[in-house]
Order: structure tokens, then C-alpha cells, then sequence
């Protein structure tokens, strides 16, 4: 299913055998859990029966609810205490469960006709590129699912900012993604911690959303560049973070490497732009047949950039083999 920030592979969240179906299709280790997709509607009456919000003092309910007013329906996940209703597959075991009301019509009408909540993992193979097209569902999924609905591109292009709210209100940053950290603590006036390590964050493996050919990562802007670097040699696909491609294009080629392929994340250097033609970007890099995919870092850490350079770090980190 379409959502407003990649696509999903959903199955209904309270049958066991078809969220099962959901980690055969992907690939995705039974460690990884999943996020529970709602309806758009009070979230109070969306959630029953998936969270227990029983052990929440009066602070912590008052944060939570500052959360869903402003941001939901949005890209804004939040992980909370679970009960018994959800199977221990979705959350792989934890006593919280992540939570989502995706801002979509064809999500909405989806979750609306079926009546019961949605697991949906964005619909690629685990650890691969997230789908932002109907067209890169069915290269990713295409021979193990049966429909794909088409809702157009994905408006935002990242994933959910994944955050998790304790009883009294404490949170911390699980994923950085389309509601940039600033916003929540603006609209929370709390602070934002960072994820503990391991069990809190599960899933958030260092190499994630990578394209099949070998990604580096220049330490600056490549127009600059004096060095290949970890290029190496050989032919090149090239990522610019911002601006035109041809002064990347032209210093590589000095350089002594063949470039099949150039493309700019935003030639006017727009945030909102880079995180919506992100993935689809690194897709068409990573179809051009070069050697190497050369990414320049976005740069700027605030905002959606946070979640555009953690994007472009997984993709560059080394890979399990
Ligand atoms: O934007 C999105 O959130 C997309 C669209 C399709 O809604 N979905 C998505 O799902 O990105 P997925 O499966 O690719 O990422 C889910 C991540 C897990 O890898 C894990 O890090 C975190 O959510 N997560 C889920 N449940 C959790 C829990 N109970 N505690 C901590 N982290 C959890
Ligand atoms: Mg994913």
C-alpha cells in the first residue's frame, strides 16, 4: 500500500500467519518488529485494544497527546506499551509496540475497508532501498505479492520518524525521518534522547536501504575533490547532494573515472526535495551498471537533513556478508 512516505507491504496486524507471510516476502529477520498502521481518526479510539496507556501519569499523557494532535495523521511513528491483542511476531517479543496513522487517502481507504489495523514494513527486501513508486514495489516484490496498490509517488519519500513516549512522557529518537527532531520537542517542550543500543532500537541495523552496487561516500562536495578517494577507479555513478551535476562530473572525469551517470538529489539544494527523490535516485544509480556509486554527504544534520544523512550513511556502511 501507498503511503505518504514509502511504500508498505501490509498484512492484517492481528493475524499471525499473514504478518508471518510479511517477514517471508521480505526476508527480514524475526528480531525486526513492525510498525501498526490505524486509520486516520482519534487516536484514542484508532488505538484501543493495540496500546495500554493504563501505566501513563497525567504528564505523560499530556505529551503523548501533543504528539498525535499535531503530527498525526503524518510520518510520526510512535512506540508504546502494547497488549496482549497484538501478536508477539509484530513486536518480536518487546512489551511496546510501534504505532502509525499514515496520511494517505489510498492508506486510509485501505485500512478503513479492511476494518482492523496494518502491519506494514516499507515493501522492500530487508536491508535494500525503500520503494517510493508502485513501479519499485514490483521490483523489489513483484514475483511475491500479488497486488500492488498504485497511489502515486510517495510525497514525503523517507521513512517515519520512529520515537519512543515512556509513561511519563520521556522520549527518545528510535529513526530519525520525516518529523524532524526540532519539531518534536517545539510542539512537546521536552527533550529528545538519543536510542539506547540493541533491544531498544531492533532493526536499525548499519547497513540498510543499500543499493546492490557498492555506495561510498566522499568526504565533502566532489566538485572539490582532490583525490578519487575511495572511488578508486574505473566507472562511476554519481550522487550530488545539492546543485548541478556537471562540476562533480567534470572533477571525477580530471580524475581519471568514467561516469555512466550523474543525478542531483535537488538542484536547489531543498531538503523536502533530496528526501523525496532519495530513493528513487539511489535506484536509478544502482540500474546504470557502474562499479561504484559516489555519494557526496547532504551536509546540513537539522531537520529532514538528519534523516537524509542517515539514509546516506547506512546505504555507505559496510555490509554484512
Ligand atoms: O514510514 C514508515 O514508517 C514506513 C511506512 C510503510 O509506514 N514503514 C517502515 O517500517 O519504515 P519498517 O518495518 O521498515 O521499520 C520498522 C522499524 C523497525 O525496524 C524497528 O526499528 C522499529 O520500527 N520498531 C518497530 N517496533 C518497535 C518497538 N516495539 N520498539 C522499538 N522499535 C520498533
Ligand atoms: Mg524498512
Amino acid at each position: 500500500m501507498p503511503t505518504e512516505t514509502v511504500y508498505g507491504l501490509a498484512a492484517v496486524a492481528t493475524d499471525p500467519a499473514a504478518v508471518a507471510r510479511v517477514f517471508a516476502a521480505k526476508e527480514r529477520p524475526l528480531f525486526d518488529p513492525l510498525i501498526v498502521h490505524v486509520a486516520n481518526g482519534d487516536p484514542v479510539l484508532q488505538l484501543a485494544g493495540i496500546v495500554s496507556l493504563d501505566g501513563f501519569s497525567p504528564r505523560g499523557r499530556r505529551t503523548l497527546e501533543s504528539l498525535w494532535d499535531r503530527f498525526w495523521p503524518g510520518p510520526l511513528t510512535l512506540v508504546l506499551p502494547r497488549t496482549s491483542r497484538v501478536p508477539d511476531l509484530v513486536t518480536a517479543g518487546l512489551d511496546t509496540v510501534a504505532v502509525r496513522m499514515p496520511r494517505h487517502p489510498v492508506a486510509h481507504a485501505l485500512l478503513v475497508a479492511v476494518g482492523i489495523p496494518l502491519v506494514a514494513p516499507s515493501a522492500n527486501r530487508f536491508g535494500r532501498i525503500s520503494p517510493t513508486t508502485a513501479a519499485s514495489v514490483v521490483a523489489e516484490l513483484g514475483d511475491r505479492v500479488r497486488y500492488v496498490l498504485d497511489g502515486g509517488p510517495c510525497a514525503l519519500g523517507l521513512e517515519s520518524t520512529i520515537v519512543a513516549v515512556d509513561p511519563d512522557g520521556g522520549l527518545r529518537l528510535l529513526r530519525p525521518g520525516g518529523v524532524p527532531v526540532e519539531a518534536l520537542v517545539a510542539v512537546t517542550g521536552r527533550p529528545v534522547g538519543a536510542a539506547g543500543p540493541g533491544i531498544e532500537a531492533p532493526g536499525q541495523t548499519p547497513s540498510h536501504y543499500a543499493p546492490r552496487t557498492p555506495l561510498v561516500s566522499m568526504s565533502g562536495p566532489i566538485a572539490s575533490a582532490d583525490t578519487p578517494g575511495p572511488a578508486g577507479s574505473g566507472t562511476v555513478a554519481v550522487l550530488v547532494a545539492r546543485g548541478p551535476t556537471a562540476p562533480a562530473v567534470a572533477r571525477l572525469e580530471a580524475l581519471g573515472l568514467v561516469v555512466v551517470r550523474a543525478e542531483t538529489l535537488s538542484a536547489t539544494g531543498d531538503a523536502s526535495e533530496a528526501a523525496r527523490s532519495l530513493f528513487a535516485t539511489l535506484r536509478a544509480l544502482d540500474e546504470s551498471g557502474a562499479e561504484r556509486i559516489i555519494a557526496e554527504p547532504w551536509a546540513d544534520r537539522t531537520g529532514l537533513g538528519h534523516a537524509i544523512s542517515d539514509r546516506l550513511d547506512r546505504a555507505a556502511a559496510p555490509r554484512p556478508r
